[in-house]
């Protein structure tokens, strides 16, 4: 038999042709003496007909959903307007199962699907990642990283990989996940920023894709307890000059993935709405900030001094006006980037609010009193996809700094010794992957924009 093996993907390439393709029932229709079939093998979909006898065999009379099979025919084209993936369907002339599924009660949509509950979804997040929702948005995923890597060559950052197992934190003591390390306390990773500013003397510029894990209970739209995180670090630069790589970064892949057909397919998809964002992005000081919530009147929950919520009458938050020096919360964030609409740099924040590492603005105070140079990008309907600052290039400031964390010098020798051996003006920043692939692809959560994902009792599958 001369049917050439294909993959669905390569289709169009093989109108009027014998093909051999292999995949999973995606979708099954049977009619008296006539089973229609959608294929799926992961790379496309194809409709496919069974007549005749073929479909009147056992497998064929038996064939459930979720089934894998081989099929050969010849690829027809069919008009505009029938209901056929890439305008095309397979005419079988011999099949074959390779692996049943159950029917009935066990059957594939009656395990799982949009209407199940949450956790059910949850539990089967294998299966749910057959659906078309779910392996589309993985795939665009797949598409960013590429885009990013082609973007990274393009600015001269040489991809780095970074240790998960470690024995200092970046981004505060509280959300440490500890393990025990061969008799010695180590964690897991909640940044890969001090191994990456180590390279610079060594490497240049450079970045990494790197799980990063977070202990906190946060259960929102945004927050997961493992996460990609891509990072990246520069030597030589200035506060504007980070901003202006940070957006660089992101209008540049974002322009490579709508050049890709593939990826634009993907976005028009799930995002039908979806704009480049213009350029350059709207920068707002945190000062700033904080008086463009006061005249929206964007408040916050009041905090007695054990930081509970303080309640009024009818039991609800007791909301405040915003102060200098106040945290600016999800809520308020979001309800920020909703009325503001674009991407929009906040910048500036109080060092009490940020890590021990960031760089002060000069003039700006003394000690954890000042202003940082520091900034977080926010995305419409997400919020903070990009935290980042400049760093503390000097090393009496840095040793300062830890003893302000509480942090032993012992254990960042290695973090300090950038400073001793020719330190350099240098800043970087952290992008989570889910959360900008959240904006990209218009998802309501974080949660669906990994393959599995993690948040506080969750680690199944
Ligand atoms: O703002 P964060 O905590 O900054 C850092 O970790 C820096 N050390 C990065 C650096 O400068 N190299 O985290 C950076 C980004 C956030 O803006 C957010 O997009 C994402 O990481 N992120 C999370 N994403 C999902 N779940 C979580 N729990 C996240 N925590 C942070
Ligand atoms: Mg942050």
């Amino acid at each position: 038999d001369k049917a050439t093996r294909v993959k669905l993907f390569q289709l169009p390439e093989y109108r009027q042709k014998r093909v051999r393709v292999f995949g999973w029932v995606h979708r099954l229709r049977s009619q008296k003496e006539i089973i229609f079939i959608v294929l799926r093998d992961g790379t496309g979909y194809l409709q496919a007909v069974l007549s005749g006898r073929m479909s009147q065999t056992y497998h064929a009379l038996t064939l459930n959903l979720e089934s894998s099979v081989e099929l050969v025919g010849t690829l027809q084209e069919v008009p505009e307007g029938k209901n056929a993936p890439g305008g095309h369907e397979l005419i079988v002339d011999y099949w074959k199962l390779h692996g049943s599924a159950p029917g009935g009660d066990d059957a594939f949509t009656n395990r799982v699907n949009e209407k199940s509950d949450p956790s059910i979804q949850a539990d089967l997040r294998h299966l749910v990642l057959r659906g078309e929702t779910a392996s589309s948005i993985l795939k665009l995923r797949a598409h960013l990283l590429s885009a990013f890597r082609e973007t990274y060559v393009k600015h001269n950052l040489t991809e780095v990989t970074t240790p998960c197992l470690v024995q200092t934190q970046v981004e505060g003591g509280a959300t440490l996940f500890k393990l025990d390390y061969y008799g010695q306390s180590a964690f897991l990773t909640q940044s890969s920023q001090l191994y990456l500013e180590t390279c610079l003397a060594s490497l240049g510029d450079v970045y990494c894709f790197q799980e990063s894990f977070r202990a906190e209970n946060s259960h929102t739209r945004r927050h997961l307890a493992e996460y990609t995180h891509l990072e990246g670090e520069l030597a030589f630069i200035t506060f504007d000059d980070l901003m202006s790589h940070i957006e660089a970064v992101i209008c540049d892949t974002i322009d490579i993935l709508l050049a890709r057909p593939a990826a634009a397919a993907l976005i028009k998809q799930l995002h039908p709405a979806f704009k480049a964002p213009a350029r350059p992005f709207l920068r707002l000081s945190y000062v700033d900030a904080i008086k463009w919530l006061n005249e929206h009147k964007i408040q916050r929950p009041e905090e007695d001094a054990d930081g509970n919520t303080i309640k009024d009458a009818d039991g609800n938050d007791k909301m405040v006006d915003h102060a200098v020096g106040d945290d600016i919360a999800e809520a308020a964030e979001r309800k920020m980037t909703d009325i503001i609409g674009t991407p929009v740099f906040l910048h500036g924040f109080p060092a009490h609010l940020k890590a021990f590492y960031m760089k002060k603005v000069p003039g700006s105070g003394a000690g954890r009193d000042a202003f940082t140079e520091s900034c977080d990008l926010l995305m419409p309907n997400v919020g903070e996809i990009v935290g980042g600052s400049m760093r503390i290039a000097d090393s009496e400031e840095l040793l300062a700094a830890y003893a302000h964390e509480g942090i032993d010098p012992k254990d960042y020798y290695w973090f300090t010794d950038q400073r001793k051996y020719g330190t350099c003006e240098h800043g970087g920043y952290g992008l989570g992957v889910e959360r900008l692939l959240a904006w990209l692809a218009d998802r309501f959560t974080v949660r669906e924009c990994v393959l599995y994902p993690r948040w506080p009792g969750r680690a199944t599958p």
